[in-house]
C-alpha cells in the first residue's frame, strides 16, 4: 500500500465583505449577539453579477492548489467535489471543474456530506491513492450559501452564521516515505437528518425568488437548524472523532501540532480546544472572517494555516468536522 500526502492547497473567497453591522441593516440582529454566540465578525457573500458560483470558486481554489503542488490540470487523475450548494441540482460541480480547468476526461465525484464533506472527500481520495489506482486527486470544498438564506429577521438564527467560499487540496501518492494521511474516520446518524436541513428545491431556483412569486408560501426552501441540538451533538461528536483518530494511531492529544476544526462556531472550537488541553498555537480558526463555509471551511482554514507558516514538515495535523446528516469525521495527517 502507498501513503497519501497533501502536496498543494488553495482557497478562494468572493470579494464582497458583509459585516455584522451590514446584516443589522437588513434584519433585527447586532454585532454583539453574533460575536458572542458564534465569534463571527464578517463573512463573504457572492455579489450578483460578480461571476462567482460554487463551481467557479471551487475551480479557482483547485487551480491554486494544483499549481502549488507543482502540477498542471493534466496531471490530475480525479476530481472530488464536496458541497451542499451546487450550481445545479444535477449534474454536480465536479464535472464543471473538469470543464473549467480544461482537464482530461477524468472521473468527477460529488460528495454530499455538508460540513463533513471535505473530510469524506479526503477519505475517498486516500483510498483510491493508497491502493495505487490514482496518483493525484484534487479534493474541493465550495459553498454558495448567500443566495439561498432567509436574509430577514425570520431567518436570522441561521443566516448570520453562513458565508461563501472555496478551498482545495491536491492529494498525491507518496512513493518514498510513510509520511502522509495516517487514518480517516467517518460516521453518520440519519435519525437527526431533519435537525439541520434544507427541504426545498435546488439553488437553481433561489428561495427569495420563489417567495416573491408567492409571498404566502411557507418556507421549506430555507435551511432549518435546531441550533442548540446541533451544538450539543457537535461538541460530543467532534471529541469522539478526534479521540478515535488519536487512539487508532496510539497518540495522545499533546501530540497534535495543529487541529483544524470545521469552522462551525467559534464556541464549539474553543470548547474542543479546552477539552483536549490545546494551546492557541495548536488550533487554527478563521470563522471570524468567513463565517461557516460548510464543506469549504476546513480547506480554507488549512490553506491559511499553511500560508501563515503554522504547519511544518513532520507535524501532526488533525482535521475534524461535524455537521448536517448528522455526519462527522476526522483525518490524521503526518505533514
Ligand atoms: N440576532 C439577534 N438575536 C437572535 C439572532 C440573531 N441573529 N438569532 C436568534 N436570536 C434570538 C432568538 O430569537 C432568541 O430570542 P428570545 O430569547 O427572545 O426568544 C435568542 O436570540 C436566543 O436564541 P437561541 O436560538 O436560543 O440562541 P442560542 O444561544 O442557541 O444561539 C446559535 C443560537 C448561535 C445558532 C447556537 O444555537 C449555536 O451556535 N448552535 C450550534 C449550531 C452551529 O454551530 N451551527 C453551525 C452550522 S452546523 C455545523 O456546521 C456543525
Amino acid at each position: 500500500m502507498y501513503t497519501t500526502k497533501i502536496t498543494g492547497l488553495g482557497s478562494f473567497v468572493p470579494e464582497q465583505i458583509v459585516t455584522n453591522d451590514d446584516l443589522a441593516k437588513i434584519m433585527d440582529t447586532n454585532d454583539a449577539w453574533i460575536q458572542e454566540r458564534t465569534g463571527i465578525k464578517e463573512r463573504r457573500h457572492i455579489k450578483k453579477g460578480d461571476g462567482n458560483s460554487t463551481a467557479t470558486m471551487g475551480a479557482e481554489a483547485a487551480k491554486i492548489a494544483i499549481e502549488r503542488a507543482g502540477l498542471t490540470p493534466d496531471d490530475i487523475d480525479m476530481i472530488i467535489f464536496a458541497t451542499l450548494s451546487p450550481d445545479m441540482y444535477f449534474p454536480g460541480c465536479g464535472v464543471q471543474v473538469q470543464e473549467l480547468l480544461g482537464m482530461k476526461t477524468i472521473p468527477a465525484l460529488d460528495v454530499r456530506n455538508q460540513c463533513s464533506g471535505f473530510i469524506y472527500g479526503v477519505s475517498v481520495a486516500d483510498q483510491f491513492i493508497k491502493t495505487g489506482m490514482y496518483t493525484n486527486i484534487v479534493v474541493i470544498g465550495s459553498e454558495n450559501h448567500s443566495g439561498g438564506l432567509d436574509m430577514t429577521t425570520r431567518g436570522r438564527s441561521v443566516s448570520v452564521i453562513f458565508g461563501d467560499g472555496a478551498g482545495a487540496a491536491v492529494l498525491t501518492r507518496n512513493e518514498t516515505a510513510t509520511q502522509g494521511i495516517l487514518s480517516t474516520h467517518l460516521h453518520s446518524e440519519g435519525s437527526y437528518a431533519k435537525e439541520l436541513s434544507l427541504m426545498g428545491p435546488s439553488t437553481g431556483h433561489w428561495v427569495p425568488e420563489l417567495i416573491a412569486e408567492d409571498p404566502k408560501e411557507e418556507i421549506p426552501y430555507f435551511p432549518y437548524m435546531n441550533g442548540q441540538l446541533v451544538f450539543k451533538n457537535a461538541v460530543v461528536r467532534f471529541s469522539e472523532a478526534i479521540n478515535e483518530g488519536l487512539q487508532a494511531n496510539g497518540l495522545e492529544a499533546s501530540a497534535i501540532d495543529m487541529l483544524i476544526p470545521h469552522q462551525a462556531n467559534l464556541r464549539i472550537a474553543q470548547f474542543i480546544q479546552k477539552k483536549f488541553g490545546l494551546s492557541d498555537d495548536q488550533v487554527f480558526n478563521n470563522i471570524q472572517k468567513y463565517g461557516n463555509t460548510t464543506a469549504a471551511s476546513i480547506p480554507i482554514a488549512l490553506t491559511e494555516a499553511w500560508e501563515a507558516g503554522k504547519i511544518k514538515e513532520g507535524d501532526l495535523v488533525v482535521l475534524a468536522a461535524f455537521g448536517s446528516g448528522f455526519t462527522w469525521g476526522s483525518a490524521m495527517i503526518e505533514w
